[in-house]
């Protein structure tokens, strides 16, 4: 079969990917969202992030949209937490940006503990901002995933690249192996992998893809600060249990959600994007 050149040329990253395509992030004012959310917007997209900070969701909200002229961005704040919020802050990015065509779910709490130490209320926080955040993201969404995917059918025109349809859960690699002081953090994060493979087999038929990525030792995120030693020793230490030998970029995990957002990422659905310098396959994390 011959196959041009082309055909492998602006398939990811190429300007106006996601023109007149929106995006829905929770937590999306936090480091590594903001960054997934910075990088849709730069391509043509337009997005809506929430959160349970009022300053620190406009902020955001203000931030990511300064990197394209013309960029609409909105934030909502609401609580994960709580599904009658999620679907109102659905609606209402639907209503003021036209369509909800992408989503992340990444809203996440954390905070080391040794289970000794872990009350069940403790374990409940970060199970209902992780898991069940999760999970009313994704309710309140996929219908206008699901619409976003019509639309573009009935409009006949060929899949392009940055069609919509697509979900990404914010997950962790902890559970893959097992890591102290995280027990509430793994049990929350194995049950978001699950839901992801969920929506995959569910909303597959619907023409919607759903995965997972799990960011490894991220340099510069909340994460990093609360679940890691900061003195020069642990961090040289840390980084050279990481077979790449040093800790990720931000970017890196928004290059990541581009390609599975992207054409280019079209038929991966179910998948766990491990993006973590190979990290997990060898200390776990530290
Ligand atoms: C033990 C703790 C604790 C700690 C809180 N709790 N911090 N227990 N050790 N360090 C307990 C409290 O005592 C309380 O239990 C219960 O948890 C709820 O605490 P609240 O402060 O009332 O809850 P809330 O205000 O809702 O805050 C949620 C939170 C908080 C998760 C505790 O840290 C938060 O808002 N985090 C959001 C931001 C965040 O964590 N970002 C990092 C994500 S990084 P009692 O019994 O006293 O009532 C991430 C990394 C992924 O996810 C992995 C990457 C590699």
């Amino acid at each position: 079969m011959p196959v041009s050149r082309e055909t492998f040329l602006s398939n990811v990253w190429r300007d106006g990917i996601f023109k007149d395509k929106v995006l829905f992030c929770t937590g999306g004012a936090g480091t590594i969202c903001s960054m997934q959310v910075r990088a849709f917007v730069a391509l043509g997209g337009n997005a809506c992030i929430t959160g349970r900070n009022p300053e620190k969701t406009e902020k955001g909200a203000a931030d990511i949209a300064s990197v394209r002229p013309g960029a609409k961005v909105i934030g909502i704040v609401a609580d994960v937490r709580d599904m009658k919020a999620m679907d109102a802050a659905a609606e209402r990015c639907a209503a003021e940006l036209g369509s909800i065509d992408f989503a992340i779910a990444g809203a996440a709490g954390n905070f080391l503990a040794p289970m000794s130490q872990l009350s069940s209320n403790a374990f409940k926080t970060v199970m209902e901002i992780d898991t069940l955040g999760s999970f009313h993201t994704a309710k309140a969404v996929l219908p206008y995933l699901v619409q976003s995917v019509q639309k573009h059918k009935n409009s006949g025109k060929a899949q392009p690249t940055g069609t919509g349809g697509r979900i990404i859960f914010i997950s962790a690699s902890f559970h893959f192996r097992g890591q102290p002081l995280q027990a509430h953090v793994m049990a929350a994060k194995a049950a978001v992998d699950q839901i992801s493979s969920s929506v995959a087999m569910e909303y597959g038929p619907h023409g919607i893809t759903s995965n997972v990525i799990t960011p490894g030792p991220i340099a510069g995120t909340e994460g990093m600060e609360r679940l890691s030693k900061s003195d020069e020793r642990s961090v040289k230490e840390s980084k050279a249990k990481i077979p790449v030998g040093r800790w990720g970029e931000v970017k890196e995990i928004a290059d990541a959600t581009v390609f599975l957002f992207s054409e280019a990422g079209s038929y991966v659905n179910g998948h766990v994007l491990v993006v973590d310098g190979g990290q997990w396959r060898t200390t776990g994390a530290d």
